[in-house]
C-alpha cells in the first residue's frame, strides 16, 4: 500500500467523537451539533425542480469538463462578481467538479512534480485538513503557517522561511478563512502573486464561502490578477461551490478557475481520475450559478442570525464577528477540548475543539484555546445554543 496512507491524520469529527464517547447529556436538553458545517438552509427550488425535471438525463455519461452550459454559466459568474472584463474567462479558464473538497484533494496531485526535490506546500493553520492530506498524498511537505488574531487570522506570508519559498509548488489559500472568517484583501492577495511570480508556486484559493458574507464583499484571487493586468490569471486558480453558496452540499458541485495551461493539465488528470458531474447535476448547477436572488436572501438570514447570537456571546466571551463566513472562533476560557467536552456534558451542545484543526507550528498550535461554532442551525436553535454557552460560562 501505498506509505503516505500512515501519514494521513484522523479527521477533526473522528476526534470529537472519541472525546464525546462515553459521555451521557442531561437529558432535559435537546442536543445542538454547532460542530459540523453542513448548511441548513433552504436551497433555491428552481434546483430541486431541475433536478426532478432532469432526471432522463441520468442515461448519459457526463462530460469531465463540465457542459458548455455550465461552464459559460461559471465564467459569467465569475466576471460579474469579481469585476473582471467581459470574456475575460472562457470555457478554457473553467472545470467543473464534484464539490471542491475533492477537487482541492485532487489539484495537488496534478500539480506537484516529484521529479523536483523536495516538495513543499504551504496551508494555512488552522486549515480544511484535506489541503494536508492532499499534501501528504502528493509526497509534498506540508508546511503551517499559522493563521493568528495578531495577523488578522491571515496565513503571514513574512514568516515563510526563503528555503521553504524555494521549495514551495503551490500554496493553498482560504479566503474568507475556515475556521477564522478572515477575508485576504486584495493587497494581500497581490502580495501572495508577486511571491508566487518569484518562487514560481501555484496558488489554490479556495473561495468557497466567498459568498457568505456580512458587509463588504470578499475580494477573490482572479480579481487580484486583474488589478494586476495578469489576464492569463498566470499559476491562479480559485475553488468554488454551490455547498455554502446555494444550500446544496449534496449536490457536490463547484468549479475550479483561473489559468488555462493549468486547467488544461488538470482537466487531462480528471479525464483519468474519472469524476465528472452527473449531467442533472450540471444543469441544476448552470441554473443556480446564474441566479444571485437566492444568495441574497442565504446572506440575510445568516446577518440575521449572527446579529442575534453574537450580542449573547459577548456578555460571557471574548468573540468577535467574523469577517465572512458562518463560523464564529471563539476563545476558551479554559483548554479548548476540556471546554468542548464539558459544554456537551453540562449543555448537550457539541463545538469543535480549535486544536482539531490545526498543527503545532513554530512552538504553538494556533487553534489551541478556539472552538469552532457552526452558525448553521435555525435561529431558534441558534440563540438556545448561544444561551446555554452563555450558562456554561457561569460554570467556569
Ligand atoms: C474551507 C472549505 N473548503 C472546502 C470545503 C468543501 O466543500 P464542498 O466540497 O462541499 O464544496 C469545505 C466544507 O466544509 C470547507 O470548509
Amino acid at each position: 500500500m501505498n506509505p503516505h496512507i500512515e501519514q494521513l491524520h484522523s479527521y477533526p469529527f473522528e476526534k470529537l467523537a472519541l472525546l464525546k464517547a462515553g459521555i451521557t447529556p442531561p437529558a432535559h436538553l435537546p442536543h445542538i451539533a454547532l460542530s459540523i458545517g453542513e448548511p441548513k438552509h433552504e436551497p433555491p427550488a428552481f434546483a430541486l425542480e431541475a433536478i426532478a425535471n432532469n432526471l432522463e438525463l441520468l442515461r448519459q455519461y457526463p462530460v469531465t469538463s463540465g457542459t458548455e452550459e455550465l461552464r459559460q454559466a461559471c465564467a459569467q459568474w465569475c466576471e460579474q462578481r469579481f469585476d473582471l472584463p467581459n470574456n475575460s474567462v472562457k470555457i478554457a479558464n473553467v472545470l467543473s467538479v464534484n464539490g471542491t473538497r475533492e477537487a482541492l484533494f485532487a489539484f495537488a496531485q496534478a500539480v506537484v512534480d516529484n521529479t523536483q526535490e523536495s516538495p513543499v506546500i504551504i496551508s494555512p493553520n488552522p486549515f480544511y485538513q484535506i489541503y494536508e492530506g492532499a499534501a501528504l498524498l502528493a509526497g509534498a511537505e506540508p508546511y503551517y503557517l499559522n493563521c493568528r488574531e495578531e495577523s488578522g487570522y491571515l496565513p503571514n506570508l513574512d514568516e515563510v522561511p526563503e528555503e521553504i519559498w524555494l521549495r514551495c509548488q503551490l500554496l493553498y489559500l482560504c479566503t474568507p478563512g475556515n475556521p477564522t472568517g478572515a477575508i485576504a484583501p486584495l493587497d494581500y492577495l497581490v502580495k501572495l502573486i508577486e511571491l508566487s511570480d518569484r518562487y514560481n508556486f501555484v496558488i489554490a484559493s479556495d473561495e468557497c464561502y466567498s459568498e457568505i458574507y456580512f458587509d463588504d464583499k470578499p475580494a477573490g484571487v482572479l480579481q487580484a490578477c486583474a488589478s494586476m493586468g495578469r489576464m492569463d490569471f498566470k499559476n491562479c486558480v480559485i475553488f468554488q461551490s454551490l455547498s455554502k453558496r446555494s444550500n446544496l452540499p449534496g449536490l457536490r458541485s463547484g468549479f475550479v478557475a483561473g489559468d488555462a495551461a493549468i486547467i488544461a493539465k488538470f482537466l487531462k488528470y480528471r479525464t483519468y481520475h474519472g469524476c465528472a458531474m452527473p449531467m442533472v447535476a450540471q444543469k441544476a448547477s448552470a441554473m443556480a450559478w446564474q441566479d444571485e436572488s437566492h444568495v441574497e436572501q442565504n446572506r440575510d438570514a445568516y446577518r440575521q442570525k449572527f446579529s442575534q447570537v453574537l450580542p449573547l456571546l459577548q456578555t460571557a466571551y471574548d468573540v468577535q464577528m467574523p469577517d465572512a463566513a458562518f463560523f464564529f472562533w471563539l476563545k476558551t476560557p479554559i483548554d479548548d477540548q476540556e471546554f468542548a467536552k464539558r459544554l456537551f456534558a453540562e449543555q448537550n451542545v457539541t463545538v469543535l475543539p480549535g486544536s482539531y484543526l490545526a498543527r503545532e507550528s513554530n512552538g504553538v498550535n494556533p487553534g489551541a484555546n478556539y472552538v469552532r461554532i457552526a452558525m448553521v442551525a435555525d435561529l431558534d436553535e441558534c440563540v438556545e445554543a448561544a444561551q446555554r454557552l452563555v450558562n456554561f460560562a457561569k460554570t467556569l
